[in-house]
């Protein structure tokens, strides 16, 4: 196997998120406003994106160099036509251990009813769905496209049943908005095999209009799950990880697996960049280092170029070396955004992929 490729802090390469569309069905305050991503927001033309093929190459490069696990994100993954074409691409794909990589996939689960089957069939192992909340109203709301809970579990429903679990479902905190959806959240999925994630509401992107005082921090919302329900913490189960995972506890405080876990992803409060192990690349062909970075590096010119595999894996490598971001543990130094201008706007989450 090749050496292990470290950047400049010590961390392996692990994860690479694939964004493979732009658009979404959904406009979620937080991620794309709707007074910006409009009828006139300039969306990638096709001949911007990068094909399946292509993707599955450069896929193929990560793999070799040490990817364990594939995501495939957006925007909304499932509104590119046929995805189970490039999910049976990358399952065909083998670590330097001889096994497929751990392919997973970041839904709003609004197709995920009509393709979990499919997607499953082609190789897909596992799904994350964001949720968050129960309460219909609100949650029409948070969509702001007047999606139903409804219409969402099902696609929950659908993914367990195709076997692609355990199936994650992703719930953004804002407080004053959806903070009275904890508690049902958790009383509703505790004890279904679905694993539920509270995620601090984060200032990425540049168009969400982030505050501090919506952050609910994920120590607020685990005394408060902690009052109704017993929990008690798990060890991570592998490095890199973005969640603090929890367990349901029966009577005598012992993990009731049953009940199974629950997870917080507290990058505002408690940033997990000293491991962070894992690459974007947008629907463009550009590989960002951060989520919360300015600038990619422009992996479609050498693909469509005459760069064979080994000068792109070696582009790869040497981008990856030179690799010193940590956004979120440097937040609080950072200047206030003021001293920001003239720089180039941090890329937005549905450009790159949650
Ligand atoms: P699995 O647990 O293996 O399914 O993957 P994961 O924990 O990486 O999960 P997922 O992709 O669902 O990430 C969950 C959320 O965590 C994302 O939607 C982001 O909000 C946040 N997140 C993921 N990766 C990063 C990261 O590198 N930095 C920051 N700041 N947040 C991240
Ligand atoms: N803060 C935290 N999480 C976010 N996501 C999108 N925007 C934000 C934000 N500003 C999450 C979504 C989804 C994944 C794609 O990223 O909830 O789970
Ligand atoms: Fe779409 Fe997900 Fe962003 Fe919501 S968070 S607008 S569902 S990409
Ligand atoms: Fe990784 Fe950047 Fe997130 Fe830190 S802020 S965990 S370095 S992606």
């Amino acid at each position: 196997p090749a050496p292990e490729l470290m950047d400049r802090l010590g961390r392996p390469l692990r994860d690479l998120r694939i964004s493979v569309t732009d658009r979404c069905n959904f406009r979620c305050s937080y991620c794309m406003p709707k007074e910006v991503f409009n009828k006139d927001y300039p969306y990638l033309p096709h001949s911007a994106l990068l094909s399946f093929e292509e993707i599955a190459r450069l896929a193929g490069m990560f793999v070799a160099q040490g990817v364990q696990k594939l995501r495939l994100t957006g925007g909304e993954p499932l509104l590119r036509r046929n995805l189970e074409a490039l999910v049976a691409q990358l399952s065909a794909l083998r670590t330097g251990e001889g096994l497929p990589p751990d392919m997973t996939l970041t839904t709003n689960g609004s197709l995920l009813a009509r393709k979990a089957q499919a997607l499953k069939d082609a190789g897909l192992r596992r799904v994350t769905v964001s949720l968050d909340a129960l309460d219909d109203p609100v949650f029409r709301r948070m969509n702001d496209v007047d999606f139903s809970v409804a219409e969402v579990l099902r696609g929950i429903d659908a993914a367990l049943k195709a076997g692609l679990g355990p199936v994650k479902v992703n719930m953004v905190v804002k407080r004053g908005t959806n903070d009275d959806q904890i508690l049902p959240m958790a009383r509703h999925f505790r004890g279904t095999g679905v694993v539920l994630r509270f995620i601090e509401y984060m200032d990425v992107g540049a168009t969400n209009g982030w505050r501090m005082d919506e952050v609910l921090p994920s120590s607020d919302v685990l005394a408060l799950l902690r009052s109704e329900l017993p929990l008690v913490a798990l060890p991570a189960a592998s490095p890199g990880e973005t969640a603090r995972r929890w367990a349901y506890a029966d009577a005598s405080g012992r993990p009731d697996a049953s009940l199974g876990e629950l997870g917080f992803i507290s990058s505002v409060t408690e940033a997990f960049c000293g491991d962070c192990n894992r690459a974007r690349l947008s629907t463009d062909g550009r590989l960002f280092l951060c989520l919360f970075a300015r600038q990619g590096h422009d992996l479609r010119q050498l693909l469509r170029g005459e760069a064979t595999d080994a000068e792109i894996a070696s582009a790869i490598a040497g981008i990856w070396q030179g690799r010193d971001d940590r956004y979120s543990e440097l937040r609080a130094s950072l200047p206030p955004a003021a001293a920001e201008a003239g720089q180039a706007p941090r890329v937005e989450m549905s450009f790159i992929g949650g």
